[in-house]
């Protein structure tokens, strides 16, 4: 099992914050952004991990994250030059996978508790994909489930009425077949390559589970958020409930 760290994009949402940096260096409690989803993932057990950011801001990521050395882990570091959504910058994985099941985290995504047990639930699933899910009040930022009985039957984008109030948070498990997947989606109305239509071949294909995401979650991607993730962080220490 190998993790991904998209930390792409360009958070025009927190402008001016993010003219001179990238949005996910920004301080959460007492850390960058970035470290989070980097001790999410060791504390899974997961050592290899890529980090995709863009070519702004990529300097400043090597210099805060190095090696890995300081967080037990190895880094490989690839370049996204154009924002073109949360897939085409999964598509960068392809090669670092090399067949192994993947766990992604989007850089920006803020979980109280360990997300481990998650991943090994994934570890035993074998092959598809499992996605977190979690109740919020304010579904229409976010990817959508409907939820029939036990299976996810769709997952909609950001949608202006949703169906019900599971959000489908930033942590994603994949079996080797997400890159043949991701290269038969097409661009959304919003012109990006979505992670959610990747998640809804998988659920064609009756190949994704879910689990729901155990305490508090936010992303940092408004201002609002950003302050609640901070808030979060800094009451955990930036230590990660088990
Ligand atoms: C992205 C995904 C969305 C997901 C969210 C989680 O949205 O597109 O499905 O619910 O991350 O943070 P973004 O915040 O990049 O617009």
């Amino acid at each position: 099992m190998k993790g991904v760290i998209l930390a792409g994009g360009v958070g025009s949402r927190l402008t001016p914050l993010t003219e001179i940096t990238n949005k996910h260096l920004l301080p959460v409690g007492k850390e960058p952004m970035i470290w989070h989803p980097v001790r999410q993932l060791v504390g899974a057990g997961i050592a290899e991990i890529l980090v995709v950011t863009s070519t702004h801001h990529m300097g400043s990521v090597v210099q805060s994250l190095g090696s890995g050395k300081r967080f037990g882990c190895e880094f490989t570091y690839r370049v996204q030059e154009e924002a073109g959504g949360i897939a085409h910058a999964l598509a960068l994985a392809a090669a670092f996978s090399a067949g192994e099941p993947i766990v992604v985290l989007l850089g920006d995504n803020v979980f109280e508790y360990s997300i481990r047990p998650h991943v090994d639930d994934f570890r035993r699933q074998q092959n598809g994909a499992r996605v977190l899910l979690k109740e919020v009040g304010d579904p229409e930022r976010f990817g959508v489930a409907a939820l029939d009985e036990k299976v996810i039957v769709s997952i909609e984008e950001k949608p202006a009425r949703p169906r019900t109030n599971y959000a489908v948070v930033g942590c994603y498990m994949y079996d080797a077949r997400v890159f043949e997947i991701i290269g038969r989606t097409a661009k959304s109305a919003r012109g990006e390559y979505e992670i959610t239509t990747v998640n809804n071949i998988y659920i064609a294909d009756r190949q994704l589970e879910y689990g729901f995401v155990k305490g508090r979650w936010t992303d940092a991607g408004t201002f609002e958020s950003f302050m609640e993730a901070s808030r979060l962080l800094l009451e955990l220490n930036n230590q990660i409930r088990t």
